[in-house]
């Protein structure tokens, strides 16, 4: 099974965004990082660029939320027509709701635990998920030092998707690079989101095929 290599275009240039995402075109999907300065103490962007970036890129969308009241701002992420959107389960008052909403508008749901929300509450919706992100950062800020306190909880996680029978990807976010994607893939994760490693280098393209090939050994 190949890995999925996901740049974030937090660490693209945001003015020339449509030209960043044509350097990443070998990428699985573009992750795409919304902040509301509430969630995470960190602002970025909202619905109107994002639906913008769909518009003009040539992979699919993965919308990363770190954004409060998750219930109520999700479906409409889903309702651009990413290919998966992916809320905060500490930002969620009703988590399995939404997993269903976001499905019934077509897209994949995410959901995406903090480096101290524990897996195991949550193991009893892992069929209403396409995709678990587990935050190898505190969320907020691209270029922060990966967390190998977050690899136990990578290698549970896969232990009970692959238990489960259920076709959930485990998504890594945060301090990906050549020297920490290996522990990521053996832990169990099949998802990598890269923005510094990748948008950092001289070659995004080509940084994309080198971690792809790191994660795949
Ligand atoms: C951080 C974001 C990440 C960020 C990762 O809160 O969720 O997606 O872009 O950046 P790097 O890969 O530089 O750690
Ligand atoms: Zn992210």
């Amino acid at each position: 099974m190949s890995a999925c290599i996901h740049p974030s275009i937090l660490s693209a240039d945001f003015v020339n965004l449509e030209a960043e995402l044509a350097r990443i075109g070998g990428a699985d999907a573009v992750h795409v990082d919304v902040m509301d300065n509430h969630f995470v103490p960190n602002l970025t962007l909202g619905l109107p660029v994002v639906e913008r970036i769909q518009a003009v890129s040539p992979v699919p969308l993965d919308a990363h939320l770190m954004i409060a009241d998750a219930d109520r701002w999700a479906p409409l992420y889903a309702d651009l027509g990413l290919d998966s959107v992916t809320f905060h389960a500490e930002a969620a008052a009703a988590p399995v709701k939404l997993a269903r909403e976001l499905r019934a508008r077509g897209s994949k749901a995410g959901m995406a635990l903090r480096p101290a929300t524990a897996v195991e509450p949550y193991l009893d919706m892992l069929s209403e998920l396409d995709m678990l992100l587990i935050m190898t950062v505190e969320p907020g800020f691209g270029g922060q030092a990966f967390l190998d306190l977050t690899l136990p909880k990578i290698r549970r996680a896969r232990a009970a998707v692959d238990g489960s029978g259920a076709s959930v990807a485990i998504q890594v976010d945060g301090g990906i690079s050549a020297s920490t994607i290996e522990r990521a893939a053996e832990a169990g994760a099949d998802v990598f989101v890269a923005g510094s490693a990748v948008y950092g280098a001289d070659d995004p393209g080509d940084a994309v095929e080198r971690l792809r090939v790191l994660a795949d050994r």
